[in-house]
């Protein structure tokens, strides 16, 4: 297994302990690894499929809540990952890359800093929210500041992978999006009369093409509802957009890597792919903070965004994946909070008129 730190064995419940498993070890079944492989797991996967009743009462049929953001690095990413850096050990590579928009940056890093491998991230200059920089530094991966987009991003790290023995961790490895499709079997495990609408935003396209394999391979098929933003919308428009433009940086992608399959999951599951725009993302982003007490970060709420806007086909059951957590993003919440901060001396008062008085 070349000089990187030696893997734990993947041995079925054997490796950690706690309320659930790592992934490979819960869905090993369906997942390309053998018991003895390297795992990589920062305990990821199972998270939470929360009801919310605001929503479910506006949109008229019962809404979920897939908690992506309380994956070990705070996004979904960590499902594809655990799979991809685990394979890549397998493999004997001593160093992962990948393009990112902030969030496939910290769980590289993450996992690359636990399997004891090197990493290294291309991010579109300062077009990355402070939270997945932080954690993308702190994990000790090299950052290089593209003066450019995450399009270009990705075209680099191709080439580079191409004639470099360096493993490409973005969503065109299949390990990523084996990994993700894991859940949508957590989501139908959780739902006993089955789901009929799943709402997801859509940026490079991974993760909607995860979750219609998962969906198929075992045998559910609700409708997904795929959801770009309006000024970076290439599946809606049907064109590359050259300079896409959106407040949720994290889908600001013109040229998405799986298109195709993106496509064909909305066609074959009967969905569609549609456009918010950046004030419906916010609209969405505060309702969710200040009524379900949710705070997800805005790509995330694109996929509730889209439902409040479009409806879901009359289904009755719909899960909204909130795909990454709200401290991610320190920068667009507090610029978009209508909330103020009263300044205040420390003396009766004062604090009285501050906290009693008309706001
Ligand atoms: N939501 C969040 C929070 C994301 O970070 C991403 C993608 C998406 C949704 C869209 O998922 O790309 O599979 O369609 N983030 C990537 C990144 C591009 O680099 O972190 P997708």
């Amino acid at each position: 297994m070349s000089e990187s730190r030696k893997q734990l064995p993947l041995v079925e419940g054997a490796a950690f302990s706690g309320t659930h498993v790592p992934l490979i070890e819960r869905y090993h079944e369906r997942l390309p690894f053998d018991p003895g492989d390297p795992l990589v797991s920062l305990q990821e996967g199972s998270t939470p499929l929360l009801r919310a009743p605001v929503l479910s009462e506006m949109v008229g049929a019962t809404v979920r809540l897939k908690l992506e953001g309380a994956n070990p690095t705070g996004s979904f990413k960590d499902r594809g990952m655990t799979c991809a850096v685990s394979a890549a050990v397998r493999e004997g590579a001593k160093a992962v890359i990948c393009a990112s928009t902030g969030n496939t940056a910290a769980s590289a890093a993450a996992y690359a800093a636990r399997a004891g491998i090197t990493c290294a991230v291309i991010v579109p200059d300062g077009k990355i929210a402070q939270g997945k920089l932080a954690q993308t530094l702190v994990h000790g991966a090299r950052v290089i500041a593209l003066k450019g987009n995450f399009d270009q991003a990705l075209t680099l790290v191709r080439e580079l992978t191409d004639t470099h023995p360096i493993v490409l961790v973005n969503s065109v490895n299949e390990y990523r999006i084996e990994g993700q499709k894991t859940a949508a079997f957590e989501i139908h495990e959780g739902l006993e009369g089955g789901l009929e609408a799943l709402c997801i935003p859509v940026g490079n396209a991974g993760n909607i093409t995860s979750y219609w394999r998962g969906f198929k391979e075992i045998g559910a098929a609700p409708k997904l509802f795929g959801f770009q933003a309006l000024g970076a919308a290439p599946l809606v428009e049907g064109r590359v957009i050259d300079s896409p433009e959106t407040v949720a940086s994290a889908i600001r992608i013109g040229n998405p890597v799986r298109w195709e399959d993106a496509m064909a999951a909305a066609t074959e599951s009967r969905g569609s792919i549609r456009a918010v725009s950046d004030e419906e993302i916010l609209a969405a982003f505060r309702l969710l903070a200040s009524k379900e007490g949710m705070f997800c970060e805005p790509a995330s709420a694109a996929s509730v965004a889209g439902l409040l806007k479009y409806g879901a086909d009359g289904a009755e059951s719909i899960a909204c994946v909130l795909t990454g957590r709200g401290l991610k993003d320190p920068e667009t919440a507090l610029a978009n909070n209508d909330g103020r901060i009263i300044p205040c001396l420390p003396e009766t008062g004062p604090i009285e008129e501050a906290v009693l008085g008309d706001p």
